[in-house]
């Protein structure tokens, strides 16, 4: 049985909470389906800073390097907010990132039958909402030179960039169209084109991709239109690729779609290739730290659960055990199992560790 060397990165808040039932999940299914899973620890973010004076210290930017893929619960919380301060955890991520080139973020958005009324949204809204999300993840106004404050003539002023080569666009749209043809064959390209010299080259160069994929339809949809598309029709809405900033803002939107941001996965994906011949990654929730309720048992572990479910896919490439494991979440739902940011009636109330137990339980049957 081959061997695969998992980096944990359990981060701040509620991350350990989390990330400590999904590598059960791992820890239970990794060898039933093919694989022994090691797990290997190291800090990151908030918790790497009081360790070490370094949100992504070398050691664990190497284990990321070395490992088969990348677990990682959530960074950031008050104490290390002051806005002043040269070193914040979110560091660690935008690190991890970069040094991993990790380009593309595949961010799923369903809606499980039995939680829709606990969304914002009527029931026929949300019927059928299966998205694909594909944020480009390393290029965009979050790395573009220069960024900066200065002083100018008029006082204080500050400056960011927005800056993509077509080599960087191409790469994600190419993964976006791949993916789109194993599923309903739709790609949504989502810029600011009237507007922005960026996404005008983002449009020709989604374009001449798409050219090479006639089985797959394409459209564009301008950012500000989509924004509204995506409450007024989301169901319509296949495989979805944006640049680095419009995919932060439209995921967390559409994140209210599937009634709670601690239910949602995300896969980050790079070039390189790990020893199983698949992507190397990084996998993790969708949701942050939630100080306030962090250690209070309160988390739901299931964002975390169907990232390690992610995993199993993308860096592993153990689909069954992926199907296997995003059965047992759905599962659970069935059962009426709630964490506290999903209650609903008729349903009962459990704590973080409880619903991670609950979906290992299904998950032996
Ligand atoms: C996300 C987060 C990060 C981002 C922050 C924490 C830097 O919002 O992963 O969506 O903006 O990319
Ligand atoms: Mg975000």
């Amino acid at each position: 049985m081959s061997e695969a060397t998992i980096a944990v990165f359990p981060g701040d808040g509620i991350g350990p909470e989390v990330t400590a039932q999904a590598q059960a999940v791992l820890e239970n299914c990794g060898e039933r389906f093919g694989a022994a899973i090691r797990f290997v620890e190291a800090p990151l973010g908030g918790a790497a800073i009081d360790a070490t004076g370094k949100p992504l210290p070398d050691d664990s930017l190497a284990l990321a390097r070395s490992a088969d893929a990348v677990l990682l619960g959530a960074v950031g919380g008050p104490k290390w907010d002051d806005p002043k301060s040269d070193v914040r955890p979110e560091q660690a991520l935008l690190g991890l990132r970069r040094e991993l080139q990790l380009f593309a973020n595949l961010r799923p958005i369903q809606v499980h039958a039995r939680v829709v009324e606990a969304a914002p949204l009527r029931r026929e809204i949300l019927e059928g909402v299966d998205i694909l999300f594909v944020r480009e993840l390393t290029g965009g106004v979050y790395f573009g030179q220069p960024s900066e404050r200065r002083q100018g003539a008029a006082g204080r002023e500050a400056v960011d960039t927005i800056a993509y080569d077509e080599s960087e666009v191409r790469r994600v749209v190419e993964l976006a169209f791949g993916i789109a043809r194993e599923r309903r064959k739709k790609v949504t390209q989502v810029d600011k084109a009237n507007i922005l010299a960026t996404s005008r080259l983002w449009r020709e160069v989604t374009k001449e991709v798409g050219a090479e994929h006639p089985d797959v339809e394409l459209e564009d949809v301008l950012v500000d239109a989509m924004a509204m598309h995506l409450l007024r029709r989301p169901a319509d809405f296949d495989v979805v690729v944006t640049e680095n900033m419009f995919g932060d803002i439209l995921t967390d939107e559409a994140s209210v779609l599937s009634g709670s941001l601690g239910m949602l996965p995300s896969a980050s994906l790079g070039a390189s290739l790990n020893s199983f011949g698949k992507r190397s990654g990084l996998y993790e929730p969708i949701h942050g730290s939630a100080p306030d309720i962090a250690g209070r048992d309160l988390a739901n572990p299931l964002g975390s659960i169907s990232s390690a479910a992610m995993l199993l896919r993308h860096s592993l490439g153990l689909e069954e055990a992926a199907v296997a494991v995003e059965a047992a979440v759905s599962g659970v739902l069935d059962d009426g199992l709630r964490t506290a940011d999903l209650r609903q009636p008729d349903t009962r109330q459990v704590g973080c560790a409880e619903m991670g137990a609950a979906v290992i339980e299904r998950l032996s049957r």
